[in-house]
């Protein structure tokens, strides 16, 4: 810890002392944050630490030049922290497919339509307008408000029940004993945002960005006195699961007015398309009235029991979908192209703009996505851009404005060689990205595969934030995975422990190797996604784990995949989503011997466990391989299938002697005949729901 030395007043300061002490300041408060914020063992008291966030403030007012990018006064809010426990939802929070023009509309009611072998009939939807702020879960046992969470990863959120109790248009209580979650979004109306914003310039406080943030920096405060002197506001929009009385949404969202929750009052019941479409251009319109942000409107089919047919996909369910506003533009200056090296090696072209308020954010970069964009939008450095950001979305460079004005810069030069390690840099042919060969070698790929490794849907190793990969690699202590699992052997044996490092204690080092030694058990579809390879998201992943169930079956039939084109491939290409430009990433990882040594390393460090035995445990028909034939009456080819996945069975097209079940309706052909011979079980559609009944 640096000392400052003497208090100079801030007006005596020259340029030099004020930039040194604000590099003092930024690095102090950052250390005080940390010990407050992540290892809960505060070194100094509130009034020293509010003190030094003052003095900071004012060296910033007098030289605003100056301000550091890493300045405390930018920070707003904070990451998440170790402080929060952790709370399972009752049921996952889910997120909704997006939709951006009414074709998209059209499409997802003629899709559900189908699903559901409804063929002429219009389907009752609620329309509700998309509240831009948090979600969040209230759980209710014996009518009383006892747990609070944010979605975090829509499975696990964390707990922030003493915030939310502060919240005054959340009931306490509720006329239901049953244990349940109420779910909704927490936001904050412009008009309290800009009355706090204006408190905090008076107290010369960092102001927040958009009514958003105020309300995630405000929600997720460690000391509820703090979220109670914030204006914050919730709409309820829907159950963990609906009480089993209610037929349709709407009457859910009766229910939740009946027990005092506050719902969005432009909700409306669309019986036709029509109505839909109008819905949408009239909360458009409205927009700008009202007194919060919406991004756009949420269709929901109505009925509970054509909701429950429909079921999920993947993190979203399939009876609701979110149609987006357009995105917000604005108009700036593009004043330089840099290059941003990418996890997986691809480089993308980045745009650095004269800082614009775009729809309440602060914009100041914006993408420009690869070589061939930027030849096709003819963008180049000086000239005047139309700028786009819509909701999460990194903000877009749309187009250039004044493409004819004279004394324009030169077109932009995609550079040969990787502007961090200097490898070559190549383009494979039929894809528009442009990546640095340097792998592992270039420090920026290795230590974002390192913070990819440890990230929340991967390892979430707690501790192990970005600040210390980032130090830990360049001082060559994390070089590859492997490395976190030997760090506390490592560790003991070495002259100059973490324990003895600034910023570290014993306390500290021993969370961490805790947190590390808790990763040690990881699920197959998990530890897919950690390696980071090229394309291979969650959803891929857990394909993968899900066809290949056992950690040593899937490596062995890549290696066998990568050396051949033989039966490994074609099983790999058989499965549905993986499609030939994914595989081809797949097995380039596992062509490179380096990454083959890295997972021999891994496997002795971890437990890696099936994704079946998690999974669907209880289900009958766990692992089986299921094929449906003829017709059935009481639901689509896709729903049956789709319902049987969800039990983990595997859907067939054609029976073979690795089959367990035949479902067969009306008119079976040739499979039922086929399964007969091969003496595979064979059930009509009844018995078949029957079996899995109990089970959804
Ligand atoms: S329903 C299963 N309704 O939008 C359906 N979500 O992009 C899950 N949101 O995480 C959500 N207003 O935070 C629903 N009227 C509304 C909403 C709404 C805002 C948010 C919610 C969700 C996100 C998905």
């Amino acid at each position: 810890m640096i000392e400052l030395k003497k208090i100079v007043p801030v007006d005596n300061l020259t340029e030099l002392e004020a930039q040194a002490e604000l590099r003092y300041l930024a690095k102090e408060i950052a250390y005080h944050d940390s010990l407050y914020h992540e290892k809960d063992q505060p070194e100094i008291d509130d009034a020293t630490y509010d003190s030094l966030r003052q003095r900071n403030t004012a060296i910033e007012d007098k030289f605003p030049h100056l301000i550091r990018p890493d300045s405390p006064s930018r920070k707003v809010g904070h990451k998440a922290s170790p402080a929060f426990s952790k709370v399972t939802h009752l049921a996952p929070m889910l997120s909704l497919e997006n939709a951006f023009i009414e074709e998209d509309i059209i499409d997802f009611l003629e899709r559900v339509k189908r699903f559901l072998g409804l063929n002429t009939e219009e389907i009752e939807i609620v329309a509700e307008p998309k509240i831009d702020g948090l979600s969040c879960s209230l759980r209710y046992e014996e009518g009383c408000l006892k747990q609070a969470a944010t979605r975090g990863d829509g499975e696990i959120g964390e707990d922030v029940t003493e915030n939310v109790r502060t919240i005054q248009n959340i009931p306490l209580t509720i006329p239901y004993a049953e244990t349940l979650e109420i779910r909704g979004e927490v936001y904050m109306k412009h008009s309290n945002f800009n009355k706090l914003n204006a408190l905090r310039i008076q107290a010369k406080e960092p102001l927040f960005a958009n009514p958003r943030n105020a309300a995630a920096g405000s929600l997720r405060q460690l000391d509820a006195r703090i979220t109670a002197t914030r204006p914050l506001e919730f709409f309820a929009y829907g159950f963990s699961k609906y009480p089993l009385k209610l037929a349709t949404h709407f009457e859910g969202l009766e229910l939740l007015k009946e027990w005092r929750f506050p719902v969005n009052p432009l909700i409306e019941v669309c019986p036709s398309i029509q109505d839909i479409l109008a819905f949408y251009q009239k909360i458009e319109s409205l927009r700008s009235e009202l007194d919060y942000d919406i991004d756009g409107v949420v269709y929901k089919i109505n009925s509970l029991s054509l909701q429950h047919r429909l079921g999920n996909v993947a993190r979203a369910p399939r009876y609701a979908i979110a149609h987006k506003f357009p995105p917000q533009q604005a108009q700036t200056t593009l004043e330089n192209i840099i290059i941003q090296v990418g996890r997986t090696g691809v480089l993308t072209p980045v745009a650095q703009l004269k800082p614009i308020n775009v729809g309440g954010v602060i914009v100041s970069r914006a993408t420009l996505h690869n070589d061939d964009e930027l030849i096709r939008k003819d963008i180049r450095i000086g000239d005047r851009v139309l700028i786009q950001r819509a909701g999460d979305v990194i903000p877009q460079v749309v187009k250039v404005l004044n493409p004819e004005r004279p004394n324009r810069s030169l077109p932009f030069k995609f550079p040969t060689h990787c502007p961090v390690c200097e490898s070559y840099i190549e383009r494979l042919p039929e894809q528009a990205a442009h990546r640095c060969t340097g792998g592992l070698y270039c420090p920026t790929q290795a230590s974002l595969r390192l913070r990819h490794f440890v990230s929340r849907d991967a390892f979430d190793i707690e501790g192990l934030g970005l600040k210390h990969i980032d130090s830990f690699f360049q001082e060559g202590l994390l070089k590859t995975p492997v490395d976190i699992f030997t760090l506390e052997e490592k560790d003991m044996n070495s002259s100059t422990p973490l324990s003895s490092r600034e910023g570290w204690g014993i306390k500290s080092a021993q969370n961490l190797f805790t947190a590390i030694n808790n990763r040690r058990n990881i699920s197959l579809e998990r530890f897919i996604y950690s390696l980071g390879i090229p394309q291979i998201g969650q959803t891929t992943a857990k394909l993968l784990a899900f066809h290949y169930e056992k950690y040593f079956q899937w490596k062995e039939a890549m290696q066998k995949a990568a050396k051949e084109d033989g039966e490994e491939r074609q099983d790999l290409l058989s499965i549905n989503g993986i499609g030939p430009s994914v595989a081809e990433d797949l097995l380039s990882f596992f062509k490179e011997q380096h990454n083959i040594d890295i997972l021999d390393k891994l496997e002795h460090h971890l437990t890696i466990t099936d994704i079946i035995s998690i999974a669907f445990n209880d289900s009958p028909i766990n692992g089986k391989v299921i094929v449906f034939t003829g017709t059935l009456n009481n639901l689509t080819r896709a729903e049956a299938k789709a319902r049987a996945e969800s039990l983990g069975a595997k859907v067939a097209g054609s029976v073979s002697s690795k089959t367990d079940y035949v479902i067969y309706g009306e008119d079976a052909g040739s499979k039922a005949r086929k399964a007969k011979e091969l003496g595979v079980n064979l059930l009509t559609e009844d018995e078949w729901l029957t079996l899995i009944k109990e089970f959804e």
